[in-house]
């Protein structure tokens, strides 16, 4: 494994099984009551820079469950957002705790943080990807459908975060990867580098949802307009009318087709609210499955497997 979780680009496919696998075993104990208490002592740093939810709550609770500390700090209350050089915070932190896990605007900004620290850093969400929430995506598709590989999985909508991750996650896990998206918001250069590079060519880029979806296994969307581009809103939605999960769009799919949404979800825009409640159960368990993998991501970064 890498020293820290910063992008799904950087991970083996082994690296990935091992997550999957370690997070299907704590879940399994959690579920039956078997406790560990392998981050006794230790403190986990979350700096959110944007606003969260699932993240905030399931790292926080991941970290109890081993038996350690999470310290919630705001970019906005703490030195951070009154200039302080990341490299700073970076080595102050290292001092003080036992890993970092970060959600912010800029990619580099985590990068950075990771090469200041001798201490894991775990990308919580940055403009350029979503990686703990993609690798709880895969273990919820796993579940459901016993195997990746060979799979299609569709993501419909902004070539954001979420798309980057998927995209790379996918690819690296033996699915097939179609996205649909309107000219103008692809996935990021750099992504669809690695995914054109794909020596079995299993990715596929088009402008319409429908030639997205035939025969999809699992489809999955996300917000129009990302934390930080709530001023672009009307225009997305613009921009994005008839980029939607819908009951038509769904019937070009497989029979048995899965609905992934990392959540917040809006109902009428990226996915309506029948599609939404009749997949809720998987997307559900997807929100869930947040709090397995990264239990088992801390747990291979930060020494569980020692204690
Ligand atoms: N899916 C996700 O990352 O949710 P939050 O923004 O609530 O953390
Ligand atoms: N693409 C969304 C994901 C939220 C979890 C955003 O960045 O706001």
């Amino acid at each position: 494994m890498t020293k820290d979780l910063l992008k799904l680009l950087d991970l083996s496919q082994e690296d990935i099984v091992k997550i999957l696998n370690t997070a299907d075993q704590l879940k399994y104990e959690q579920k039956h009551g078997i406790h560990r208490d392998c981050f006794k002592g230790k403190t986990l740093a979350m700096i959110f820079e944007k606003n969260s939810t699932r993240t905030r709550v399931s790292f926080e609770a991941g970290m109890f469950q081993l038996g350690g500390h999470a310290l919630f700090l705001s970019g906005k209350e703490s030195q951070i957002g009154r200039g302080e050089p990341i490299e700073d915070t970076a080595r102050v932190l290292d001092r003080y705790c036992d890993g970092i896990m970060i959600r912010t605007f800029g990619q580099d900004e985590v990068e950075e943080l990771a090469r200041y620290t001798t201490i894991p850093v775990i990308n919580g969400l940055t403009d350029f990807c979503h990686p703990c929430q993609v690798l709880a995506d895969l273990l919820t598709i796993r579940e459901h459908k016993a195997v990746l590989e060979g799979l299609k999985l569709c993501y419909i909508g902004d070539g954001n975060n979420m798309a980057n991750s998927l995209i790379v996650g996918g690819l690296k896990m033996g699915m097939t990867v179609s996205i649909a998206c309107p000219q103008g918001y692809d996935p990021d250069p750099r992504v669809l580098e690695f995914a054109k590079s794909d020596p079995a060519h299993r990715f596929e880029l088009f402008r319409t949802p429908q030639e997205a979806a035939v025969g999809a296994d699992v489809v999955v969307t996300d917000v129009w307009a990302s934390m930080g581009q709530e001023q672009e809103r009307a225009e997305r939605q613009k921009a994005f009318a008839g980029y939607q999960v819908n009951s038509e769009l769904m019937s070009l799919t497989n029979p048995g087709c899965m609905v992934q949404h990392c959540l917040p979800a809006h109902r009428g825009e990226e996915i309506t609210a029948e599609v939404f409640e009749s997949h809720a159960s998987e997307i559900f368990d997807e929100a869930e499955n947040r709090l397995h993998a990264q239990k088992a991501v801390m747990y291979l970064l930060m020494g569980g497997e020692q204690a």
